[in-house]
């Protein structure tokens, strides 16, 4: 049977299946118990022990916990490892990513742990990576592992944060209930969990943050979506008000390096509503933990230190469990380990290429509409109607703008206008008389800027042609998509020259291939 874990890049969490994540587990708990034991042949049998096998750590962000238990768990491995010194790498000499990792590619290395505040790095260094590898016929294609990449994901923290919940749940996944107290705007740890504790059958979620500093709505939207049962308190004060108390509490620290000047200069303040007390000891329930992915701030430590000899104590054990679970990771992704693995049937059918762009018979055009160019009915040209229904006329106006821009209809003679239906919604109609007619790409590009739409091709003052126009399933090679993430690898202030790429999501908005950030169909276009 072939290992579907080598070779796998780890990007964001979802990138492994529930099931893959569930044998992830068994494997920890195996690799750990054998460690504690001193089981050498246990240990021996998770071991890639190919001293020419190639691990890179490259953090451009500050780590100790995660820098450190990886290091460790490479070298537990007995292959080659090598750090790259990012203050002293081409980088520096303004280097693009791509150009510093193909060639650190080409020296006999197939893993790779990034640290970045760009978010999305990995998951374009993978697709690149692998063009390089196969340009240059090496014989290995490299797999990457997400370390952190700045607001967005942080997957084998997850990893490791499950696990410890897993030990604490006697490994049982039928259901969780977890407090997240912290800086859940900024940390990259609390929005892994959106999707991260899927692993458990029902879900209870409480987000306790001042509202500078709570969760992000797409977040909490997709916790939602994944059926969380979710609360949210503005500090710990508030929630030990009520009786639905958590016997699990995930502490995140404030992120000051990435706080904008504005909330930087309340920090004290809101620190104070997401740190803990002596006075809340009496409210909690027996048997619970807290945990935290640490660092915690010297002079200001959400869990004080006195804190540490007691039973709440799960954090320095989850720090501990960071060695074990990025042991079991590395073996996997190198094959070491993860041949008995027995995959999910996840043959679904073959989706049809989805039709958004929908031909309507000019047949059952109910009664022949004469648009009009001025005080005379177009005769050739195109009419763009049902332009953002419902919406103020300020908006329609300013987005039929974009629309013409995007369609390069700017320069050609004709008009818009906005018109009220007889239920009181306002819509927006583009006339373009002589026009020329739109190709497939510029549907697509049509049904992106403006789903919804109806494009009507008129001929001799007839529409001789007429299209419905729904939101593509995806976006991709335009020049002028853009995502507004401004961290985000294909953002244009990052100079990387990477083009964007958006999927449509089940509500209906376009999600960046990379830094996950959602966009309406109105946000994706670059216009300065
Ligand atoms: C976290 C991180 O870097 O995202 N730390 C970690 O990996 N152990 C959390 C943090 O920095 O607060």
């Amino acid at each position: 049977m072939s290992n579907v874990f080598k070779g796998r890049s780890l990007n964001v969490i979802e990138d492994f299946s529930i099931a893959e994540r569930r044998y992830f587990f068994q494997k920890v708990f195996e690799l750990k118990k054998a460690i504690l034991a001193g089981d050498n042949e246990v240990m021996d049998s998770f071991r890639i022990n190919d001293p020419d096998f190639g691990i890179y750590s490259v953090f451009l962000e500050n780590s100790t916990r995660t820098k450190e238990s990886f290091k460790n768990a490479a070298k537990f491995h007995h292959v080659k490892v090598n750090e790259l010194l990012t203050n002293a790498s081409s980088i520096n000499k303004g280097e693009s990513f791509a150009d510093t990792f193909n060639t650190v590619t080409g020296y006999r290395n197939s893993i790779f742990i990034v640290r970045s505040t760009v978010e999305g790095l990995t998951s374009y260094l993978s697709n690149e990576t692998a063009e390089y590898a196969r340009r240059n016929g090496l014989p290995y294609t490299p797999a990457f592992i997400n370390a952190g990449d700045g607001k967005h994901e942080h997957p084998t923290q997850e990893l490791l944060d499950e696990f410890t919940f897993l030990e604490d749940n006697d490994m049982n996944f039928d259901s969780i209930h977890v407090a997240l107290v912290g800086d859940l705007y900024h940390g990259r740890t609390v929005h892994s969990k959106a999707d991260g504790l899927k692993l458990f059958k029902e879900v209870k979620v409480d987000l306790i943050a001042p509202p500078e500093l709570q969760m992000p709505e797409s977040y909490v939207e997709l916790m939602l979506e994944n059926g969380f049962t979710v609360r949210m308190f503005a500090s710990i004060e508030e929630y030990l008000q009520q009786e639905d108390i958590s016997d699990k509490w995930y502490f995140t620290r404030p992120q000051l390096e990435r706080m904008g000047e504005r909330v930087l200069q309340k920090a004290d303040f809101l620190r104070q509503s997401i740190t803990f007390r002596k006075e809340f000891m009496k409210k909690l329930r027996p048997g619970t933990r807290f945990y935290h992915p640490l660092p915690r701030h010297k002079e200001h430590p959400t869990i004080p230190t006195w804190l540490d000899e007691t039973e709440l104590n799960g954090w320095e054990r989850q720090s501990i469990n960071g060695y074990y679970c990025r042991i079991t990771l590395i073996g996997l992704i190198a094959g070491s380990i993860g041949d008995d693995f027995v995959p999910e049937d996840v043959s679904v059918p073959q989706e049809e290429e989805e039709d958004y762009i929908e031909e309507v018979p000019t047949s059952s055009v109910k009664k022949e509409k004469e648009y009009s160019e001025g005080i005379r009915p177009i005769q050739n040209g195109l009419v763009i109607d049902h332009i953002c229904k419902g919406d103020r006329p300020k908006e329609i106006r300013a987005h039929m703008n974009l629309i013409s821009s995007v369609l390069g209809l700017d320069d050609e003679r004709g008009g818009q206008w906005i018109s009220c239906g007889h239920d009181g919604s306002y819509k927006g109609i583009i006339f373009r008389p002589d026009a020329r007619d739109l190709e497939r790409k510029d549907l697509k590009r049509l049904a992106s800027v403006a789903p919804g739409c109806t494009l009507n091709v008129i001929r001799e003052g007839r529409v001789e042609r007429k299209y419905r126009l729904h939101m593509p399933p995806r976006i991709y090679n335009f020049d002028d998509l853009c995502c507004k993430n401004e961290a985000c690898i294909t953002h244009p202030s990052n100079k990387e020259n990477v083009p964007a790429i958006f999927y449509r999501t089940a509500d209906e908005h376009f999600e960046c291939a990379y830094c996950g950030r959602f966009h309406t169909f109105k946000q994706i276009w670059n216009r300065q």
